[in-house]
């Protein structure tokens, strides 16, 4: 297909890169070869910036060609785009913080070239902070590149809803849809605050180039609403069509509600594969609401897919290929392995049921080898008052000469004085780090047994990456990939199970995988056999029946089976400290998901389940 057909929906100049670091790594070279181009002409370059978890590779690929290439920041001014209000820059929610830890405080750039806006300004001094703010961009001679993300109510800087083209540097109101995204670094929603200076609209239109990057499956809607969506005050990234020099920059996952990724079909004649078939044919049996056996040539033809019918010769072969096709993927128990060595990779002590009970459930019914690995302690995401009330029950067992009373008590005194002066964001004792972990710990041995495996399964890997007692984690390192690594040499499983759901909040999903794909690579590069590698979805999302490669039926009684055992995963019921931006619990989610994806194959004219997990085996 000609690119420009391809494109036609598009109103902005899109780029799909691989993944994550693929972004960070193209913009990071853009803004160097706009750094380069500008010293070369004797200037020095104007940089406007962005927080967040998107620019954080962008930043990281900086310090690497600052430190490995010599590129020098010495000239080179910044404005950030935003911080929130009120806001002390020394906080460690600050953007003050943020951009120095991330980024200022490993380069050569002088202190005096950046510029953020001040939080902590009183009140009737906020206006003309903000003018000399766009006094100061004015000074330095206009933005010449600026990085932007995207949050879910489509806002540029903090340009929410609402916020109009000439908007410039002013205060807003946060969206309550961005407060719940950011509630997880404050420690809870109510944490968040409610306002915050961010560039206008306006002031971000005035650089002279743009790059907005987008990553992460829950930013797929909002991209497709920003690239092909009318221009709409109620999402500022549309007006970024008005500018005639923006780059979207996303990685594969963001891109996926495109009309050219997600119903190319739609935008002109298109090669056609055996799964673009299965994904073009579900579609259509949305669009008419009919079963895939009853699709007719006319509706084919009325969702320009005629090619496709023509390909496979009539309606009636295409249909039931299809059909088949779906139908190959559903796998009872009987079509699971048996007697087979298998890790679940659970990145936090709860992804394991949340994601794959039901499966699990199935796989020890089937006898196998089975061993879940818990990647990090979870410890950070239990409240203080869980806390309190185990140290408590300790406390009362003691008291009853259950168990040594000196020790109990002294524990339990320890941590009680500590949390009365802890303030949120605080870094835990040792001690309140410990009794996180364990109950987590314990929470996950009941979880697994519920399934009917055994304790001696559950293995607490505790990756060092995690460790830093803060939501901020450590990239992964070599210590977190020896410790998977020898995990594999011990058990040498012929099958893993990894989260492959990566939109979670703070990221950890992703590092996750990346420790148990390096791990692999060595594992096989010494001479271990690859295991086949199911990649999982559950507590963020799932995966659709047409990406999924298999499709395990659950009865009512293993999904009831798969909820309790979520239940006993109690410090995180009701209100998990990092429930993300969805409202329901867990279990809620689960039951909704795995009902869903039974649903769709009903609704597609399959057989019909009661309710069904889904997984992708990596090719
Ligand atoms: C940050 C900013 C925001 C973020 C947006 C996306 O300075 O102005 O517009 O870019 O909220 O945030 P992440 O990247 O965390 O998804």
């Amino acid at each position: 297909m000609h690119s420009d057909q391809r494109v036609a929906l598009e109103k902005i100049r899109t780029v799909i890169a691989d993944d994550h670091d693929d972004v960070g790594r193209r913009v990071a070279h853009r803004i160097a070869e706009v750094m380069r181009s500008r010293r070369a002409a004797g200037k020095r370059t104007v940089l406007g910036l962005a927080t967040g978890s998107t620019p954080i590779g962008v930043y990281r690929e900086l310090i690497r060609m600052h430190q490995q290439e010599g590129l020098s920041f010495a000239d080179v001014v910044t404005f950030n785009l935003d911080e929130y209000y009120p806001m002390d820059p020394g906080s460690i929610h600050s953007y003050h913080r943020f951009m120095w830890e991330n980024l200022f405080d490993q380069l050569d750039i002088p202190q005096a070239n950046v510029h953020i806006p001040r939080g902590d300004v009183p009140r009737e001094q906020i206006e003309a902070e903000c003018q000399r703010y766009e006094e100061a961009i004015q000074a330095a001679g206009g933005i010449d590149l600026q990085i932007l993300g995207i949050g879910r109510t489509g806002h540029i800087g903090f340009n929410e809803p609402g916020s109009g083209r000439e908007s410039r540097t002013r205060v807003v109101t946060l969206d309550l849809v961005t407060r719940k995204d950011t509630a997880a670094d404050f420690f809870g929603e109510e944490n968040v605050p409610r306002e915050a200076i961010t560039m206008g609209v306006e002031t971000i239109l005035e650089a002279r180039e743009i790059l907005i990057l987008a990553t992460g499956e829950h930013k797929a809607d909002i991209v497709r609403r920003a690239v092909e969506g009318e221009i709409d005050h109620e999402v500022a990234a549309t007006f970024l069509q008005q500018h005639g020099d923006t780059t979207f920059y996303l990685d594969r996952a963001a891109s996926a509600a495109l009309t050219r990724i997600a119903t190319p079909w739609l935008l002109g004649p298109v090669e056609w594969t055996a799964c673009l078939a299965v994904r073009a044919v579900v579609w259509l049996s949305h669009q008419t609401g009919k079963a895939i056996l009853k699709l007719t040539q006319r509706d084919y033809a009325e969702h320009h897919l005629s090619s496709l019918v023509a390909r496979h010769g009539s309606p009636g072969a295409l249909n039931g290929e299809v059909f088949n096709a779906l139908g190959t993927k559903i796998r009872g128990r009987s079509k699971l392995p048996r007697g087979t060595r298998i890790i679940c990779f659970s990145p936090h002590p709860d992804d394991d049921v949340i994601s794959m009970g039901g499966i699990l459930h199935k796989l020890a019914v089937n006898a196998n080898q089975l061993t879940v690995a818990y990647m990090t302690s979870g410890n950070l995401a239990v409240f203080d008052h869980d806390v309190r009330r185990h140290l408590d029950f300790i406390a009362r067992l003691a008291a009853e000469r259950r168990i040594p009373e000196a020790a109990a008590v002294e524990l339990q005194c320890q941590v009680n004085e500590f949390l009365a002066r802890k303030q949120p964001g605080d870094v835990d004792t040792p001690e309140v780090q410990d009794t996180k972990r364990l109950i987590r710990e314990s929470e996950a041995v009941a979880g697994i047994q519920t399934l009917g495996l055994e304790e001696r399964s559950a293995r607490f890997l505790n990756l060092p990456f995690y460790q830093t007692g803060k939501v901020k984690k450590d990239p992964i390192g070599p210590a977190d990939i020896a410790i998977v690594r020898q995990l594999l040499d011990e058990l040498r499983p012929e099958m893993v199970f990894v989260a492959g759901d990566l939109s979670d909040p703070h990221g950890t999903h992703r590092v996750c995988k990346e420790a148990v794909e390096h791990a692999l690579d060595e594992y096989v590069a010494a001479g271990g056999t690859r295991p086949e590698v199911w990649l999982y979805r559950g507590a963020w999302q799932e995966w659709s029946v047409t990406e999924a490669t298999w499709l395990v039926p659950l009865s009512q009684e293993e999904l009831r089976l798969k909820i309790q055992a979520i239940f006993k995963h109690q410090s995180q019921k009701d209100t998990a400290p990092f429930p993300g931006p969805d409202e329901r619990e867990f279990w809620q989610r689960v039951e909704a998901r795995n009902k869903g994806t039974a649903a769709e194959l009903d609704r597609l004219g399959l057989a019909e389940y009661f309710a069904m997990e889904a997984y992708v085996v990596e090719t």
